[in-house]
């Protein structure tokens, strides 16, 4: 060590002893910090890209349960539909297009042959009206659900500011997304109390969480459907029925608008394999403060935790902002090109 070296470490340490108790109290202070994070940082890893989530055979796979899944006719829910079916349930596809549903319930029977029942339930979640309810709750008074997937989403078409905002397109966005999951979560979970077995999933959206400027109305849904999913969660976990909110990021669909995967951008079957291996694991969520969420795709795990972890969530709203700046520029451009055309 250089005498200058040696000196400064010298005079730092006379530092020490004449302040014992605060050098503890800094020193102590800063091993817990490092523990905690370093703690949340394994737990992410291990769950994220170890360890494997609850099997799908502790809520009804294979012995005659039935998966309902809404918004099942696309995206993300077509797919819980097929891969649910391929874990051994029936399906019960919920959404307003037939022939789409119809497509899907076609996909199943080829995959899965005659070892999978499906049934197929039309409603348009944005009418919110009594007859489609009671009619869904007919339909489920004679079935086993094991396992229910509140899929049914509706956003903005392109991100908008709230003053601006179509007036009937914020309702629906509200009706669809907080009343659809509230009234058939309500609908099917007494029979999974009585049976004491159930797995409930809730679409839920980085947007639920980390607030989404330009997209205020669908932002707040999320976050309903993230702290009603935590509520849920502890009321029922006395009766063996896991209630989980999939924080998700973006997925390729029709509603991101996003054609092609990339690295934190997963394809429906990828996101969808990822959350049904990682039931009850937290993944980019754990020891995060939300007890019933989890991020299980590994790039959307990432991002979670370094917003929650590390701390960028202001960050992540400016960024969120100008994305979404740029996305309504681009797309106000290519109504105006296609306006031309015509
Ligand atoms: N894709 C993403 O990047 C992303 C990110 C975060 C969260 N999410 C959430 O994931 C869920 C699924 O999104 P997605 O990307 O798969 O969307 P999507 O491809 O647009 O599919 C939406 C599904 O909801 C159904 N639906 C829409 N309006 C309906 C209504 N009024 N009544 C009944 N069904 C209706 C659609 O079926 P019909 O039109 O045939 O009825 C379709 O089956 C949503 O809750 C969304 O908020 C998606």
């Amino acid at each position: 060590m250089s005498s200058g070296l040696q000196k400064l470490v010298q005079s730092k340490l006379s530092e020490v002893n004449e302040w014992p108790l605060l050098s503890a109290f800094l020193l102590l202070t800063g091993a817990l910090t490092f523990t905690k994070y370093a703690l949340k940082t394994i737990a992410f890893l291990s769950q994220t890209f170890i360890l494997p989530g609850h099997n799908l055979k502790k809520f009804g796979a294979k012995k005659g349960a039935w998966a309902v899944v809404t918004g099942a006719s696309d995206g993300i829910g077509r797919e819980f539909s097929i891969q649910l079916a391929q874990a051994g349930y029936n399906i019960l596809l919920v959404a307003r297009n037939n022939r789409m549903l119809g497509d899907v319930a076609a996909a199943i029977s080829e995959k899965c042959g005659s070892s999978v029942e499906t049934r197929i339930e039309l409603v348009d979640f944005s009418k919110n009206d009594e007859a489609s309810y009671a009619n869904l709750k007919t339909v489920l008074a004679g079935m086993d659900v094991g396992v229910l997937v509140n899929c049914v989403g509706r956003s903005y078409d392109m991100p908008t500011y709230f003053a601006e905002a179509d007036e009937k397109l914020m309702d629906d966005i509200i009706t669809i997304n907080v009343a659809g999951t509230v009234r058939v979560t309500r609908a099917i979970l007494p029979g999974m109390v009585a049976r004491k077995r159930g797995l409930i999933l809730n679409l839920g959206s980085f947007a639920g969480s980390v607030p989404s400027p330009m997209l205020a109305t669908y932002s707040g849904t999320k976050a309903f459907v993230s702290t009603f999913s935590d509520a849920l969660a502890e009321e029922v976990k006395g009766h063996s029925i896991v209630v989980e909110h999939l924080n998700t990021y973006f997925v390729v669909s029709k509603m991101s608008n996003i054609k092609r995967p990339s690295l934190f951008v997963p394809t429906p079957k990828a996101y969808v394999r990822s959350a049904l291996s990682k039931i009850g694991s937290p993944c980019g969520a754990a020891f995060t403060n939300r007890p019933a969420t989890s991020t299980p795709y590994w790039g959307h795990a990432l991002l979670d935790w370094a917003i929650h972890v590390v701390g960028w969530k202001q960050l992540f709203i400016s960024h969120t902002h100008g994305l979404h700046t740029d996305i309504r520029r681009r797309a106000l451009r290519k109504i105006a090109r296609e306006a031309k055309k015509e």
